[in-house]
């Protein structure tokens, strides 16, 4: 019976998850642990409003828990040795040098924590894949492992290696968590992997928990994130067709989404999909497929990533297009950052690339969301934002100087003053409720609202006087 476990890695998976671990087994003392002390800092602070992640509920989990079963630490090693399951929960970007860069994991960190386990663990130890790894990783943690398996001072030391990957979508994580609609678990020692469906029998149904061997774990993961991605690849090139030829794309959607077979969910047309894992993942598949040879099979997946790219790229030109085919010292107000609502997390935001373009081509950007900070938005565009009050809908600060600049604004009423656009990039709720003639009477008219989300109501804008373009819409 598991009594202790550690989590190796406190982001965007460890911590969540561990506390919906916590929360649900308040018989097993669970500690996540990180080398990132700020991050450690962040989750023990006293103030719930300022973890590191933003998830809803993830306050009210962590608030039950914290100090009873569930512990926050930078000391990794401390961790290891009292746990009976070690998690590795750290992350595993795209290789950005080397052999396989652009394409091929990371595994750095993967590597250097299955070091520390060896090191650091007493006893028997169950170690428990949780990033989204390549397949046959376990393997290599293994070997890394096996290799300091035997007799110590301490006592005798061994292994089992688990994969069990995790499926939750972040802005939903801790329903995702909480009513998962599998669990799944590669292995090849039972008692690890009874010892792992025991934890999450405490809440999950039996049936919901997959046993598989470990390379179809690890494979289904990234197999799952990568036909996820291709249906959105698939809608929005349809969304550009629908464009093309007056047809609405969620029309489409819904008279496809109607069969069974297919199913209604992820047929949303956007700006491309963002967010870590989808095509890192499909990179990394990619980058299998290669290495065995399977080049037809590497193609047809590397048109997923291709097509999202495209997609992000057809709409800054979009918006240059329409704006006179100049967007050189306009004010274009930009809402929404993060790569999807209910989150603060900006990796591979679509935001970055469009908003990056239209830099370049010279617009002032009015930036608003309710949870991405500025200091957030600098890092991503590789820009510091320009000094409060310059871009302040004039479009004289920088006026035809060629210089593209950035500002984030308190709210969509100061970002749409004096713009001559708006750009909707995330799917935020209040985006919906917009009063468009309040904005549209403070905007340099003529005025477009470019809705790449489809989230905002078009008619009112359109009653406003405003042009309007939603993505998909023909
Ligand atoms: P993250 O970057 O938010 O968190 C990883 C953490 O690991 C960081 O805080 C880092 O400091 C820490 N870390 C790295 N090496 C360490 C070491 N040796 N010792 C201690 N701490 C170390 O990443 P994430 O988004 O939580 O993703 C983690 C993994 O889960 C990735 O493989 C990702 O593909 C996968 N995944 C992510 C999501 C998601 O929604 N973000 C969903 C499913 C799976
Ligand atoms: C995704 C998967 O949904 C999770 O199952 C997986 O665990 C996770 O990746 C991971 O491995 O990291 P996440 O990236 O958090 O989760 O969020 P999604 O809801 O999948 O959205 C991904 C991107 O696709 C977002 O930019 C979103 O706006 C976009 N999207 C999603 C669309 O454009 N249209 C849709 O219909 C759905």
């Amino acid at each position: 019976m598991i009594q202790t476990i550690c989590c190796i890695g406190a982001g965007y998976v460890g911590g969540p998850t561990m506390a919906v671990i916590a929360d649900r087994c308040p018989g097993v003392q669970v500690t996540v642990v990180d080398l990132n002390q700020a991050r450690i800092d962040a989750w023990n602070d006293a103030d719930l409003s300022q973890l590191p992640v933003y998830e809803p509920g993830l306050d009210a989990v962590v608030g039950r828990c914290r100090c009873r079963n569930l512990h926050f630490s930078t000391d990794v090693d401390g961790a290891i040795a009292a746990a009976d399951m070690v998690f590795l929960s750290v992350n595993t970007p795209t290789k950005s040098k080397g052999i396989g860069a652009g394409q091929a994991s990371d595994l750095r960190w993967i590597e250097a924590s299955a070091r520390q386990v060896a090191a650091a663990a007493r006893g028997h130890t169950i170690v428990v894949e949780k990033s989204t790894l390549p397949v046959r990783t376990a393997e290599v943690i293994q070997t890394i492992l096996g290799a300091a398996e035997g007799d110590t001072p301490a006592g005798r030391k061994s292994f089992s290696v688990l994969s069990n990957p995790e499926f939750l979508a972040e802005g939903t994580a801790i329903g995702d968590l909480e009513a998962p609609d599998r669990v799944l678990i590669g292995g090849e020692d039972p008692a690890a992997i009874e010892a792992l469906a025991a934890i999450y029998g405490h809440w999950v149904p039996a049936e919901r928990i997959l046993r598989t061997n470990v390379w179809s774990s690890e494979l289904s993961k990234l197999t799952a994130n990568a036909f996820l991605a291709q249906r959105i690849s698939s809608i929005n090139s349809i969304a550009a067709l629908c464009e093309a030829t007056e047809a609405d794309v969620r029309e489409v959607a819904r008279a496809i989404g109607a069969d069974s077979r297919i199913g209604g969910k992820f047929l949303k047309a956007g700006p491309g999909f963002g967010g870590s894992c989808f095509q890192k993942d499909i990179l990394n598949l990619v980058y299998l497929c290669r290495h065995y040879g399977l080049v037809e099979v590497a193609n047809y997946w590397e048109a997923v990533v291709t097509l999202n790219a495209w997609q992000q790229q057809r709409i800054s030109a979009l918006v240059v297009r329409q704006l006179f085919g100049t967007v050189t010292g306009k004010r274009i107000a930009v809402l929404g950052f993060a790569f999807k609502a209910d989150t603060n997390d900006t990796r591979e935001t679509p935001a970055i690339r469009i908003c990056a373009d239209l830099l370049e081509e010279g617009a002032q950007l009015a930036i608003f969301d309710p949870k991405v900070s500025a200091e957030q938005i600098a890092l991503d565009l590789g820009q510091q934002p320009e000094a409060s009050g310059s871009a302040n809908g004039s479009s004289a600060a920088n006026g035809l100087s060629g210089e593209g600049v950035w500002q984030k604004v308190a709210d969509p009423l100061e970002a749409v003053r004096g713009a001559d656009a708006v750009l909707v990039l995330t799917e935020w709720q209040q985006f919906a409720q917009l009063d468009w003639a309040a904005l549209a009477g403070v905007m340099r008219q003529p005025a477009w609202l470019f809705d790449a989300r489809a989230i905002c109501d078009a008619g009112a804008a359109r009653a406003a006087g405003l042009k309007v373009w939603r993505v998909g819409e023909g």
